[in-house]
């Protein structure tokens, strides 16, 4: 029965195969031992054994129609170097299995010959090649690490920024920022520091607003210290880690102060995240809308969204613009039909695997009247149509900023389907708040997501969202001794 069962194993053994064929199974000590074996390897699974479906007694040449028409998660191969020959054809299994991109093991008595095997693979070949397992009781333990390895969701942290305002226009004009701002983000440095070995930092949001008031000059500020904090959290070897949309602040104006409209929302934008994402190859071709010379003029439909898709952490995030960038709109949120477009296109099937999705825009989802004119001004107009589309996509949670304050709302999206029921799925909508602005006497704060495993038993994860602001009298960042903790469904 697959009522419980996530994943499938096919385990390829044509010594067992062969053996049952002929009925022959007590007088085999070697026969004894793979069950006794085989046993002791689900037991070492625990509770997750109950999500596994054992495909088992596989010869090869019955293998080949499996991988080819299944949804097969791992392999385990059964290659006795001495027995390979052209009747078991394993090597042409083992294609197929790469073909499939299937992780996959080999199981043998003879891992000295398999090894041989193994290196004649080429590098490419063996990037779902996991390792090399002898029938000795003694590599239980060892073979069941490593399937806990694959089927384990690991516990996993978001560092969320959002609206870092860096702002070269402080008392008149400068290129450079105002000293309370210079400490804030060493301070903010500073914090990373400190806490990297407590959370490890796996992945790097940023929700737009880079800029504050002249982009074209902020968005220079913004790049060093936007690498530097890279730096310090995801480390700049994973920059495929960082996640950027744009703002209001950082597309609409060519100066703020004096109402101007840019006549060119996308090329400081473009020149700053070509500048932040130096040495990841690839970043700036991932937005829609590049045309292989830079991004047209004016962009309608889903300009600047992008998709990524990362096996570690297990998050698949798209990103959007929701910058209405027409001179009418001055700075307002929208979602156009081709945002939702976009969404469904790479979004249609189900996530598998308990894949985290995760939606970034800027504006916030809730109107939330934060004390200056802000939010009521320019607000995200269409936010039911985003929430529409995440519910029926399997997203769930959206991160954004915006508006200046740290916000969790979990929006209930009722549908009725084709069939006349009702669903519903939770939307979890989190902002940032501004983690750079100190011009408005508004707290400044990021969020740090903690992801935690995935309980094997309920199939849920906990979220805890962790609040860190910044006391401005001690010059340091605070972690809030108080997160908010939710439950995640599977599809979450
Ligand atoms: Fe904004």
């Amino acid at each position: 029965m697959k009522t419980n069962t996530e994943y499938t194993i096919l385990w390829i053994d044509d010594h067992w195969s062969e053996k049952r064929d002929v009925g022959d199974t007590s007088a085999s000590a070697a026969y004894d031992n793979l069950c006794s074996f085989s046993d002791r390897l689900q037991h070492s699974l625990g509770a997750y054994s109950r999500m596994i479906r054992w495909v088992k007694v596989i010869a090869p040449s019955a293998a080949t129609a499996m991988i080819l028409g299944e949804k097969i998660d791992f392999a385990i191969v059964d290659f006795e170097v001495p027995s390979v020959d052209k009747k078991y054809d394993l090597p042409r299994v083992i294609d197929d299995i790469i073909g499939k991109c299937i992780p996959f093991c080999f199981l043998t008595n003879y891992p000295g010959g398999v090894k041989i095997f193994v290196d004649l693979l080429s590098k490419e070949k063996l990037s779902h090649f996991k390792g090399i397992y002898t029938k000795e009781l003694a590599d239980v333990s060892r073979l069941g690490s490593c399937l806990l390895s694959f089927f384990q969701i690991p516990s996993f942290s978001i560092v969320h920024l959002s609206d870092l305002h860096f702002s070269s226009v402080q008392n008149g004009s400068t290129t450079s920022l105002a000293g309370e701002q210079v400490l804030l983000y060493e301070a903010l440095i500073d914090f990373f520091e400190k806490h990297k070995s407590q959370f490890n930092f796996d992945a790097l949001v940023i929700t737009g607003d880079m800029a504050a008031k002249k982009p074209e000059v902020d968005l220079q500020i913004a790049r060093e210290y936007i690498r530097l904090i890279a730096e310090k959290t995801i480390s700049l070897k994973n920059l495929e880690r960082m996640f950027i949309v744009p703002g209001n602040h950082d597309l609409t104006w060519s100066n703020f102060d004096a109402l101007q409209i840019s006549s060119n929302p996308w090329k400081n934008y473009v020149d700053f995240f070509n500048a932040v994402y130096i040495g990841y190859d690839g970043a700036i071709q991932q937005l829609d809308g590049w045309t292989g010379s830079g991004l047209p003029a004016t962009l309608t439909g889903p300009g600047l969204s992008w998709r990524r898709e990362l096996s570690y952490p297990n998050i698949d995030i798209i990103g959007i613009s929701t910058v209405n960038a027409s001179e009418t709109s001055k700075g307002n949120g929208l979602v156009t039909q081709n945002h939702i477009s976009y969404i469904k296109g790479k979004w249609s099937n189900s996530p598998g695997h308990f894949k985290t999705r995760i939606l970034l825009q800027h504006h916030n989802i809730m109107p939330v009247y934060s004390g200056s004119t802000l939010d009521k001004r320019t607000i995200l107009e269409n936010p039911g149509s985003i929430l529409n589309c995440l519910s029926a996509c399997h997203c769930n949670i959206i991160l954004s900023g915006h508006t200046h304050f740290p916000e969790v709302h979990i929006q209930e999206a009722y549908k009725r389907n084709q069939t006349g029921l009702i669903v519903s799925k939770p939307v979890i909508c989190i902002s940032a708040g501004s983690t750079g602005n100190v011009f408005e006497r508004h707290p400044n704060y990021f969020n740090i997501l903690k992801f935690h495993s995935l309980d094997p038993v309920t199939k849920t994860r906990k979220l805890s969202i962790n609040h860190v602001q910044y006391i401005s009298d001690d010059g340091k960042w605070s972690l809030c001794n108080d997160p908010i903790d939710l439950t995640l469904s599977p599809s979450q």
